[in-house]
């Protein structure tokens, strides 16, 4: 791949850039929501399932249209980040998921917003709720964590020691 000077500060277009300040204020937001108490779960799960619905949208707009070919780096730092994007991509699937399945399972289900009702199983599945929301809390969330951490640790270093301005392809 050639890389032209125009290519080297090139941006993600304005539908990727939408798509991820909007997802990283909703994840926020369903994790601040949730730790003001048992009151706000009905808040958490429509919030989470908007940051699903979301992030397909978000996924289908990647793969219909191009993103910015790679500012210059070396093959072990493009490796790490195709490797950490991908694995976020996971995380932000699962980490929605893994709570709806928990809330369908144990026969609550969700009602998004209050106007979008989504059917809990018929017949609860305890085994499988919990199985779920232990992978919610327990395993996907800090893994979500930590891929956002080395993400935001990157994107400093890019900015910071690195100075070539990979922080404004989002901006
Ligand atoms: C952006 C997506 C989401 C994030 C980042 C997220 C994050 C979290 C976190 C960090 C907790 C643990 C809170 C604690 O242990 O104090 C939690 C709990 C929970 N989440 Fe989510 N969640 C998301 C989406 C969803 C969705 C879509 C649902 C269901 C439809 C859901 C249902 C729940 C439930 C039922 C709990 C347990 C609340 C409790 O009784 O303590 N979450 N979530
Ligand atoms: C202060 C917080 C954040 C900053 C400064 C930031 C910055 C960036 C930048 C500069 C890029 C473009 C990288 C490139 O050109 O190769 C990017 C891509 C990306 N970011 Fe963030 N980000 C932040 C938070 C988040 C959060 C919270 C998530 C998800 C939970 C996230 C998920 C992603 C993903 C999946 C990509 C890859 C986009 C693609 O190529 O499809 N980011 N971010």
């Amino acid at each position: 791949m050639s890389q032209t000077a125009a290519s080297y500060v090139s941006k993600y277009n304005i539908a990727a850039r939408i798509f991820h300040w909007v997802g990283a204020a909703l994840i926020v937001a369903a994790v601040v929501i949730i730790n003001q108490g048992e009151e706000f779960i009905s808040l958490h799960k429509s919030v989470g399932f908007s940051f699903l619905i979301w992030t397909v949208l978000r996924l289908i707009n990647r793969f219909v249209s191009a993103a910015p070919s790679p500012v210059a780096m070396s093959k072990l730092q493009h490796g790490l980040s195709v490797a950490v994007h991908g694995l976020l991509y996971v995380a932000m699937l699962a980490m929605p998921l893994t709570g709806l399945l928990a809330s369908m399972a144990f026969g609550y289900g969700v009602n998004v917003f209050g106007v979008l009702p989504i059917a809990g199983f018929a017949t609860p599945n305890d085994e499988l709720g919990s199985m779920m929301m232990n992978l919610h809390k327990n395993l996907i969330w800090p893994a979500l964590l930590a891929l956002v951490a080395a993400h935001i640790l990157a994107a400093l270093y890019h900015q910071f020691v690195m100075k070539d301005k990979l922080l404004s392809r989002m901006l």
